[in-house]
């Protein structure tokens, strides 16, 4: 039996309530367990606790940029993998044309996130069509290959033996924030019957090894299937986010899909809380229990400066981070009435490395991007 300890006490000068009506000119920051769940406690500073004069050390946040990886691979195997650990492996993949041959991921479930670029999908499952802004969940043990009719950049997010799963919407019920009526998967169509031709070669990959598999026709050859098993489509602009006008909801709040040590998140357009003791940017805290990991996919960045889609934020857990200078102005009042944000998180219970790829288009200023300016 293990249980935390339960009591909310308030000591000195506090806010009783999280977010909001923080004391006259102090800063807010969380410390907490479990991500946003468990026990936490909100501590009212007198400055900012990034307005650090200097950080050296292994701590330090990462910046990666993404937009520098120019090289197209036919194989999604081939692309630079930035970040991993023993359950989450982090790739960025440009594929210009048609893969030559049939991808399988035999080690975990695969999500591609379409930065940029269209295109049809063909799958064990049947085919469908790709465009800028779709999840594309594709389990584990799934043949599939692209035909890009713009050239795609992708986010390719592995949940390394394990499975993507939907998160628990609770009190808001599993019809809030997407509907899964809104999951498209693939169809046995016309497209699907013409591609049918030639020898096809499978790369599997399994303990990230390639093997390739080679058969003298397209094993993409399946008349039907049924079942509950298949890959699923959703796009970004199809999520309906959770916002409340009084109070600055957790990232928790736009979690889109689960692994058992990771979550993925999705930052979308949304109004600005409007009361006016609510917080409008989010906390400082030092996520402690997870590596924090966001791409940045269009618009501005509310929180951010010098973030442009395309790059890779990176904030070891135990790194206490938050609003950006410029931002924090804008902590009670935002000028404009939403943010116009995409981006999609990865939170890794478990720390990540970084591959030499990723150091290779590191940003090695960024934890400066935080200092006052003088
Ligand atoms: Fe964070």
């Amino acid at each position: 039996m293990k249980r935390y300890i339960h009591f909310p006490k308030v000591e000195g000068r506090a806010s009783r309530q999280a977010h909001a009506d923080l004391p006259a000119g102090t800063y807010e920051r969380e410390i907490s367990k479990e991500g946003f769940f468990g026990p936490a406690a909100h501590l009212y500073h007198r400055h900012p606790p990034t307005a650090w004069t200097d950080f050296e050390g292994p701590l330090r946040p990462h910046a990666f940029d993404c937009t520098k990886l120019s090289r197209a691979e036919g194989s999604p195997w081939d692309a630079p993998e930035l970040l991993w650990n023993a359950s989450a492996r982090v790739r960025f993949w440009r594929c210009e044309s048609k893969m030559p041959a049939l991808a399988r991921n035999a080690d975990g479930d695969e999500l591609l996130f379409v930065h940029a670029g269209s295109g049809e999908f063909f799958c064990d499952y049947g085919h469908l069509s790709f465009e800028t802004g779709d999840y594309l969940l594709i389990p584990r043990g799934t043949m599939w290959r692209v035909e890009c009719a713009s050239p795609l950049a992708a986010l390719l997010i592995e949940a390394t033996n394990n499975s993507l799963r939907l998160p628990d919407k609770g009190l808001v019920g599993p019809h809030a924030i997407f509907d899964a009526a809104m999951l498209d998967t693939p169809s046995i169509d016309e497209a699907f019957e013409e591609q049918r031709d030639g020898e096809w070669r499978v790369a599997i990959k399994r303990r990230n090894a390639i093997s390739t598999v080679t058969y003298a026709f397209n094993p993409l050859d399946a008349v039907g299937w049924h079942g509950d098993l298949s890959v699923a489509r959703i796009n970004v602009r199809d999520l309906r986010p959770l916002m409340s006008h009084r109070y600055h909801l957790p990232p928790s709040a736009h979690t889109t899909f689960v692994a058992d040590r990771f979550v993925v998140c999705t930052f979308v357009p949304r109004p600005f809380e409007t009361d006016p003791g609510a917080m409008k940017v989010p906390f400082f805290h030092n996520n402690d229990d997870y590596d924090e990991v966001i791409f940045y996919h269009a618009g501005n960045f509310f929180s951010r400066d010098n973030i442009h889609p395309g790059m890779i934020t990176m904030h070891p857990g135990g790194f206490t981070h938050g609003p950006h200078p410029k931002a924090l102005q804008n902590v009670f009042e935002q000028k404009k009435p939403a943010t116009d944000e995409y981006a999609v998180m990865i939170d890794t219970r478990d720390a990540l490395e970084i591959a030499p790829a990723a150091a290779d288009i590191e940003w090695a200023g960024y934890v400066d991007s935080w200092k006052p300016a003088r």
